[in-house]
Formats: C-alpha cells, structure tokens, sequence
C-alpha cells in the first residue's frame, strides 16, 4: 500500500466542506493501493511525514500567509524531517477570502526548502464561496492519488 497524507486545516464550515472534499477524492473507490491518512495539522507530525508517499496540504490564507496550524505543521517537521522527504510528489490547496499569493509564494518556498516535488499546479480559491470549490479539490486530491496509484510519481 501507498501512504498518502493530507494535512488541512477547516476552521469554518466551507473550509470543512473542502477538507471532505479532499478526504473524499483521496479515498475514492477507484484508487487501488492507497492508503488515505486525513489529518487535522495538530494530529499531524514527523512520524506521518516520514511514513507517507506523497502528500496533499490545504490551509486558509489568515494575513497574507498560510494559517498558523498549517504553518505550526510545517515547524514541527521541518528540521526533524531534514532530508528524508525529498522528492515527496505534493499537491496543495488554499482557501482565502480575497488573494491568496502571499500563501502560495510561502507554501512554494517551504516546500522547495524541503524539496519536495510538485505535482499539480496549486487549486487556489478565492473570492465569495462557490459550490464547485468542493469539487476542484476532490479531483486534485483524487488525481493525486490516481498518480500514485498508477506509480507515476
Ligand atoms: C484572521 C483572519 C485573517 C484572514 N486573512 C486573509 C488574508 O490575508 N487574505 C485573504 O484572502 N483572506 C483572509 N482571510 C479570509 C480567510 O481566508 C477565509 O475566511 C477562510 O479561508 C475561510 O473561508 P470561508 O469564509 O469560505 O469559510 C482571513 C480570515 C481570518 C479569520
């Protein structure tokens, strides 16, 4: 089986929406071989990180940044994960009211610092809520999966 690990905050009702969404994609009957893990950021650490074949992130934009569980998640394996996650296939997705740069320029440079490898362009939604939200992110999470799935990755 192939680990695949999501860490996303949901501090509000659509943001839980998209966390399902994700939870959902991941998890979909089609994808043989994968073991879905779906973490809130604070149930989230070293250990998973080192056990997961590829990863999906999602987080808010709070303050022209990712949200502060996310990043709390990121501080706690940074350096304890120093150079064992390389090439780790990684896919993210951002929630903000308005903008969204400022957490996708931060989510790029942390995980080139880790050196992780993108594999889909960021799904970043901005804006009023829109139903169809939910389905662009249980299809990057479901391709994701598909792709590890497949041993693409
Ligand atoms: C403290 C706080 C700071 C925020 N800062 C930003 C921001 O800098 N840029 C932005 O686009 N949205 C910002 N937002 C809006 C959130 O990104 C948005 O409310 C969140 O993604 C939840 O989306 P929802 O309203 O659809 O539930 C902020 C929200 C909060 C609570």
């Amino acid at each position: 089986m192939k680990r695949v690990l999501m860490v996303a905050n949901r501090p509000s009702p659509n943001t839980a929406r998209l966390w399902d969404a994700a939870a959902r994609g991941l998890k979909h009957p089609d994808l043989d071989g994968i073991d879905a893990i779906c973490l809130d950021p604070l149930d989230a650490g070293p250990d998973a990180l080192r056990n997961a074949d590829a990863i999906l992130i999602g987080t808010t934009e709070n303050f022209g940044y990712i949200s502060g569980l996310v990043k709390d998640f990121f501080e706690r394996v940074y350096y304890a994960c120093e150079g064992e996650t390389e090439g780790l296939p990684f896919v993210y997705y951002v929630r903000a009211g308005r903008d969204g740069t400022g957490t996708v320029r931060a989510i790029n440079g942390i995980a080139q610092g880790l050196g992780w490898r993108p594999v889909q362009a960021p799904v970043v939604l901005h804006g009023d809520w829109q139903d169809g939200f939910c389905e662009q992110v249980e299809e990057l999470a479901m391709t994701l999966g598909a792709g590890v799935s497949a041993g693409l990755y």
